[in-house]
């Protein structure tokens, strides 16, 4: 991991010692003219071998110095009709970073090529900048609870690029919204033995120190008081007890005659889902310590709306538990009552994720938002259908997820809507109680899905995004691979931030 500063390079570049530059070029007919004069351009002298390589197959070229500086030049070759996407330059750029992590690299140079080029592939032409600049955060993220610590070096980035305002003003927010991606990162993260939900209540009250941001916090006495019957039978079986952590965002402004609009979030905030006492297989089980992966997301999105000022009200809404099997747990057959008064016969106690959250999503509902949007790795299902990598957002209302679906295109983090006929209300029905919480193998996804809505008001505008297989590690870009991921956050930001609530 670097120190990192990022800066808006200057027109008069100064490569300082131990500097790298890199350039992207375009698969072209003039491809070997611009290879001739980038040659020129950094006072480099390319083999012939490097350059048939280049032309050919190869799509990188590391050439170190001939005479002079930056000491080494990287060329990114670039085909637009091959491999390219939106999420091209952040992979690429998240991919170079954690490459030259244990480098002896000090100064990084990159070229941004015109926009005009990629203008079809992108929302603004900002937006194409961040994509840069994300791709560096990403790049440089790093967790771990070693005894040894690696040393941590200071690297500078310059960025260079066509509109110098555009790019200044594309570093300062995205390192704004990076740090809520980095934070929510580390929540997921951190292991189960040392966050369970009164620790993850500790950790996002010392996320925000903003005024406009409120944080309560309900105990099991309050929890009781409340009746959240659902949250408080999940998090019985353990030692650790249950929390609903509330984050107010804008509230007063929310009051005033200027009506701004309000959303809620509410984030799954399971933090280890053992299966209670339907227990999970042993293999994979230490993934459930991002089973809180929804409230991970909860809280960076607020701490980076709260920091960026988005005139709009939010309510971040945590139900968090841990799911533990021992002589106090839930068991199968069990009834509950939630706080919105309807039950719930425990069919299996590994359907808890859906049960926390009809107390989560019966307090959003009582405040009477415009939208509302729950995040969850809710289900084994959505991962079947969708593959690692993509959410599954379910909602009756097809403009949000239209809107949802495009605004995933933009940022990578990809949605896919899924149905949601009322005929699959079936599959959840009870004969004892309002609702049965298992739906059967066939359309996992969607029966959970179909079990929230019971306790959403059918009024307000919702939407629910099961993110169990994009909050994990995955393989398809180079920014994921290793850890849980922050997946929601640049989504949900990118979304309000560009008018989605108006
Ligand atoms: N937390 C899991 C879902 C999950 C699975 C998240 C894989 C991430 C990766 C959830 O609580 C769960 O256990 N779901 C069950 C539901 C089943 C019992 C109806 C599942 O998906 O198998
Ligand atoms: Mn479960
Ligand atoms: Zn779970």
């Amino acid at each position: 991991m670097f120190k990192l500063k990022i800066l808006t390079g200057e027109k008069r570049i100064q490569y300082k010692p131990l500097s790298v530059a890199v350039k992207f070029l375009f698969e072209d007919k003039k491809l070997e003219s611009t290879l001739n004069n980038t040659e020129k351009i950094f006072n480099i002298k390319l083999s012939e071998l490097q350059k048939k390589n280049f032309l050919g197959k190869n799509d990188v070229l590391t050439s170190s110095r001939y005479d002079g500086k930056p000491d080494e030049v990287i060329l990114y070759k670039v085909n637009k009709e091959k491999d390219f996407s939106p999420d091209y330059f952040r992979s690429k750029i998240a991919g170079l970073i954690s490459q030259i992590n244990k480098s002896e690299v000090r100064n990084l140079h990159i070229f941004i090529p015109s926009f005009k080029n990629f203008s079809e592939y992108f929302s603004s032409e900002e937006y194409f900048y961040r994509t840069f600049v994300e791709g560096i955060y990403y790049g440089n993220y790093y967790f771990s609870i070693k005894k040894e610590k690696d040393d941590v070096k200071e690297l500078t980035v310059f960025l260079y690029a066509d509109n110098d305002e555009l790019i200044e003003q594309a570093i300062s927010m995205t390192s704004v919204i990076m740090k809520g991606v980095n934070k929510t990162k580390d929540l997921q993260n951190a292991p189960s033995n040392e966050l369970f939900p009164e620790e993850l209540a500790n950790r996002i009250k010392k996320m925000f120190d903003n005024e406009k941001v409120d944080v309560k916090v309900f105990d099991e006495a309050a929890l009781e008081k409340r009746k959240m019957g659902g949250l408080l039978a999940v998090g019985n079986g353990s030692e650790h007890k249950p929390r609903m952590i509330i984050i107010d965002y804008n509230k007063d402004a929310g009051k005033g005659k200027k009506k701004i609009k309000s959303i809620a979030v509410v984030g799954k905030g399971v933090t280890f889902d053992s299966g209670g006492i339907s227990i999970k297989p042993s293999q994979g089980m230490s993934e459930m310590k991002g089973d809180m992966s929804g409230a991970a997301v909860v809280a960076g999105l607020l701490y980076v709306i709260s920091n960026l000022n988005l005139p709009i009200h939010v309510t971040g809404i945590i139900p968090a538990a841990e799911n533990m099997p021992s002589g106090s747990s839930m068991r199968p057959g069990d009834i509950l009552t939630t706080a919105s008064g309807k039950t719930i016969e425990v069919d299996n106690t590994d359907a808890e994720g859906r049960i926390i959250l009809s107390d989560g999503l019966d307090y959003a509902c009582k405040l009477n938002p415009d939208l509302i949007i729950d995040l969850a790795t809710l289900t084994g299902a959505c991962v079947v259908a969708l593959g690692s990598h993509v959410a599954g957002v379910f909602t009756k209302d097809e403009e949000l997820a239209q809107s949802l679906f495009k605004i995933g295109m933009q940022t990578s983090e990809k949605v896919w809507p899924m149905p949601m006929w009322d005929e699959y209300h079936q599959l959840n029905k009870s004969e004892v109680a309002d609702v049965k919480n298992l739906g059967g193998r066939w359309g996992g996804a969607i029966s959970a899905a179909k079990f929230l809505e019971n306790f959403v008001n059918p009024k307000i505008k919702w939407a629910h995004i099961d993110i169990a297989g994009p909050a994990g590690p995955h393989e398809f870009n180079n920014y994921n691979k290793k850890y849980f991921t922050g997946f929601g956050v640049r989504l949900l930001f990118e979304y309000l931030y560009s008018g989605g609530l108006k």
